[in-house]
């Protein structure tokens, strides 16, 4: 289900300026990964800053071009939907990251971090593109996933989204990392033995568990009120309790969904080629890098590149240099 909701109070938000990517920006994002990398480590938080990235770019309406990664989940309104429960601590935490830079948008940011979740668990390396501008429209569509319906509705909410089948089962796959919290799903349990790891083992526990698992069947609001029974999972080596949504589930009962789910089950690295790719359409939803921003980007790297070589010939010519000096004072001291 969808809902249309006003973002804001009746004065249309100002516009912002344009950003512009130069040099400069594009540092300063790479300095934000580092400090994404650290925080994210540190403060075991990778699957939310998933989700996070996911339900920020979610609101994208392909038809209207609305929506998309573009920063608006932090406004209380969006944020506070049930839909969006339990990511306050995600934007919260990126707030701290946009405190020391601030110069970046919380659209790049938020997509950032989800590179960045990605990475620092094992996953593929997601290439990122900066320049989200934060659109303030007064109108979005929630990405509202409702975990208790199959096929038809994961594909009318990706398809809106303009994503496809493959997309659709390669982020799936996201539901590698990380659980569900009864406070915020009123459910409590994960979908692999080792929820901290990006791997394919989405999609080995997708198939062993299909017949061990019954899924829950009472529909939710948002994700609120879903109140799965305890037969709804089953239990891992550590007693954790693990578990399959029905929108899991349509991946394996829609034969052209259990395609790919069998493919990623077999091969890590075709799952990983396909996650990577459709993370970064997601990412990109309705954003459209200008062609100059790949320039500066690779004139970036050259000169970090040059900047390398150089240091290396300065480091090379003084140990030469150095080593004359001792040789001729060896060679002095035998005559
Ligand atoms: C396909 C439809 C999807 C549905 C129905 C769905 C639904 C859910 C639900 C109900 C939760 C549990 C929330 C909680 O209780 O904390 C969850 C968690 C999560 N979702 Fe999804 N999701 C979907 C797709 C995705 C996609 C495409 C991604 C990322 C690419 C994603 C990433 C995550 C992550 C990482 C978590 C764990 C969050 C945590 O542990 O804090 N999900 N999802």
């Amino acid at each position: 289900m969808e809902v249309q909701a006003s973002t804001s109070a009746s004065a249309p938000a100002p516009t912002p300026a344009p950003l512009v990517v130069n040099a400069e920006y594009y540092k300063e994002i790479e300095r934000a990964r580092r400090y994404l990398r650290a925080l994210i480590s540190s403060k075991n938080c990778a699957p939310m800053m998933l989700r996070l990235a996911f339900h920020d770019a979610g609101t994208y309406d392909a038809l209207t071009k609305t929506g998309g990664p573009n920063g608006s989940i932090r406004n209380p309104q969006e944020l506070n939907h049930s839909a969006n429960r339990g990511l306050e601590t995600a934007v919260d935490l990126c707030e701290k990251v946009k405190r020391k830079h601030p110069c970046i948008t919380y659209a790049d940011l938020y997509q950032l971090a989800g590179v960045v979740a990605v990475e620092v668990t094992g996953g593929p390396t997601i290439h990122f593109v900066p320049g989200r501008q934060i659109r303030p429209s007064r109108k979005f569509t929630l990405l509202l996933l409702n975990f208790v319906a199959g096929a038809d509705h994961l594909r009318s909410v990706f398809n809106r989204m303009g994503l496809e089948d493959k997309d659709i089962v390669a982020l799936s796959g996201g539901h590698t990392l990380g659980g569900a919290h009864k406070q915020v799903s009123g459910f409590d349990g994960k979908w692999t033995e080792e929820p901290w790891k990006f791997d394919n083992s989405y999609f080995k526990e997708l198939l062993k568990s299909s017949t061990k698992f019954p899924t829950p069947s009472n529909p939710p609001t948002g994700y609120s009120q879903q109140k799965p029974s305890s037969s709804a999972a089953g239990e891992d080596s550590t007693g954790r309790r693990l578990f399959i949504f029905s929108t899991d589930q349509a991946l394996i009962k829609d034969p052209k969904f259990l395609e790919y789910v069998m493919l990623y089950e077999q091969d890590e690295e075709a799952f990983f080629r396909d996650y990577a790719a459709s993370h970064k359409k997601l990412s990109e939803l309705g954003f459209v890098p200008p062609t100059w921003t790949s320039r500066v980007i690779t004139a970036v790297k050259n000169s970090s590149t040059m900047a390398k070589t150089a240091a290396g010939v300065a480091f090379a010519t003084t140990a030469i240099a150095i080593t004359f000096y001792y040789r001729q004072r060896s060679q002095r001291k035998e005559e």
